[in-house]
C-alpha cells in the first residue's frame, strides 16, 4: 500500500472514496463537508443523514453523487458540538479504511479530519493519522492519499510523515 501526502482541493482527487471531514449527525456544513456537498450535490448530505446519527468515531459511506468517486465516506471525528477527542479522531480514520476494505476499494483520500471546524491540532492529527494508516494491513486498498488544503498544513503533515510517498 503506497501513503501519499498531498496538496489540494479533496474535491478534485482521482480515487474510489473520498473521507469527508462529518459530524455524527452527518449534516454536511462549511469546510470540506461544504466543498464535497457543493460539487457532489444534496444527495450525498441526504443519504448521509438517513444513516445518521452515529457516534462520533464511526464512519458510513454514502454515495459521492456527480464526484467522480465511487463513494463519499463520512468520518465522524467530531460531535456535531464540536466536541472531539484523539480516540474520536482514531476511530473515525479506522473505521474510514475497514469500510473501503470491505467494499474492497482500492483507493482512498482523506483530508486532516478535525483540523478546521473541530478545531484539532494539526500535528497531532498528522501523528494519529500515522499511526493508524500506516499499521492499517489491507488486502485491496493500493493507495491512501492524504489531501492538505494550505501549504502549512501540508508542510506539517510531510514533516510527520517523513515524506511525501511511503509504501507499507
Ligand atoms: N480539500 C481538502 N481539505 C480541505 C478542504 C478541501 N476542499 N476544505 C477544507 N479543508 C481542510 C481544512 O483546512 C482542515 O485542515 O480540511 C481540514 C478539516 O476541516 P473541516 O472540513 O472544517 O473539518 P473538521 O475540522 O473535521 O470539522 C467538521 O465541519 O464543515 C463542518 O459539517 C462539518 O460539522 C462538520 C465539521
Amino acid at each position: 500500500m503506497i501513503v501519499s501526502i498531498e496538496q489540494g482541493d479533496i474535491t478534485e482527487i482521482k480515487a474510489d472514496a473520498l473521507v469527508n471531514a462529518a459530524n455524527n449527525e452527518l449534516w454536511m456544513g462549511l469546510g470540506v463537508a461544504g466543498a464535497l456537498k457543493r460539487k457532489g450535490g444534496k444527495e450525498i448530505e441526504t443519504e448521509a443523514m438517513s444513516k445518521g446519527p452515529i457516534k462520533p468515531g464511526e464512519a458510513i459511506e454514502t454515495t459521492a453523487g456527480k464526484l467522480e468517486a465511487k463513494y463519499v465516506i463520512h468520518a465522524a471525528g467530531m460531535r456535531s458540538d464540536g466536541f472531539i477527542t484523539k480516540e474520536t479522531l482514531k476511530n473515525s480514520v479506522l473505521n474510514s479504511l475497514k469500510i473501503a476494505e470491505k467494499l474492497e476499494l482500492s483507493s482512498i483520500a482523506f483530508p486532516a479530519i478535525g483540523t478546521g471546524v473541530a478545531g484539532f491540532p494539526e500535528k497531532d492529527c498528522a501523528k494519529i493519522m500515522a499511526e493508524v494508516i500506516l499499521n492499517f494491513k489491507s488486502n485491496c486498498i493500493e493507495e491512501v492519499k492524504i489531501v492538505l488544503y494550505s501549504e502549512e498544513t501540508y508542510k506539517k503533515f510531510l514533516q510527520i510523515f517523513g515524506k511525501e510517498k511511503i509504501e507499507v
